[in-house]
């Protein structure tokens, strides 16, 4: 039986990594868990995808960056997947951000995002084949007052994943998907006014969002460039 394919999941110690992780275990992947400050869980998410094997990095900086990927090849073997799913999430008052509330998601959410894909594709030639999937967001596509800096990021991570389809192309496809709410807390307000929008009428499943990744780790190299949105027809709005 031909050997499983390695699939490095960023931010897979818990919530929405985790169920991409697990779905693409479950799926026959050979998974590689990343994770910053959840140890704890990340030990669990990888004994329950069968001892997969755990990279700790903090991804604002470039150096680890690197030096994850290099221990990747070292230890799991050659590369043929990447998800980009570690993000961060806050809310501030465009009229009184900050520098550092721009930066704080910015160097996690889109420059971390350029630079693993870009550390993942050079290990991915060298094998002649590869897939990489970035996790935006709806709000890379429709704008949110409070999270003008999130939803820039993430409409970077949408624009980068078509930018790096074409420069990657043709050995490694990049696609996104793009979640719609999901773990968001249904008890605020905002949630509530956003679940009651949607089409679906309701937040999507971790399940949904890890088949769309699913679909495209197994898809061929015809199909790069894509944004995929979960998110039960919210941005059809
Ligand atoms: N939740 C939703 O409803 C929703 C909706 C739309 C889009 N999304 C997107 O879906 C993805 C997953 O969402 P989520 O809510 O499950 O994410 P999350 O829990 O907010 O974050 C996922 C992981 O990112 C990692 N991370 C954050 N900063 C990091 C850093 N500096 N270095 C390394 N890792 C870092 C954390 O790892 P550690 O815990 O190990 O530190 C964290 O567990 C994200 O890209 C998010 O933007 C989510």
């Amino acid at each position: 039986m031909e050997d499983a394919r390695t699939v490095l999941v960023t931010g897979a110690a818990k919530r929405i990594g985790r169920g991409i992780a697990l779905r693409l275990f479950q799926a026959g992947y050979r998974v590689a868990i990343h994770y910053a400050t959840s140890e704890r869980e990340a030990r669990e998410t990888a004994e329950q995808c069968g001892s997969a094997p755990l990279f700790r990095a903090n991804l604002e900086s470039v150096d680890e960056i690197r030096a994850m990927f290099r221990e990747v090849e070292a230890s799991a073997g050659p590369l043929y997947g990447l998800v980009n799913n570690a993000a961060r999430f806050t809310r501030r008052d465009p009229l009184t951000m900050t520098e550092a509330d721009w930066d704080f998601i910015h160097s996690v959410n889109l420059k971390a995002t350029f630079f693993c894909c870009q550390q993942g594709a050079l290990l991915m030639k060298k094998t002649g084949a590869g897939r990489i999937v970035n996790i935006s967001s709806l709000g890379g596509i429709r704008p949110w007052a409070d999270h003008a800096h999130y939803c820039s990021s993430k409409a970077g991570v949408i624009m980068l994943t078509k930018a790096l389809a074409k420069a990657f192309a043709p050995e490694i496809s990049v696609n996104s998907v793009a979640p719609g709410v999901i773990l968001s807390s249904p008890d605020e307000p905002r949630v509530q006014d956003m679940i009651a929008a949607t089409p679906a009428r309701r937040r999507g499943t971790v399940e949904e969002v890890a088949d769309a990744v699913l679909y495209f780790l197994n898809a061929s190299n015809f199909v790069t460039g894509q944004v995929l949105a979960v998110d039960g027809g919210l941005s059809q709005r």
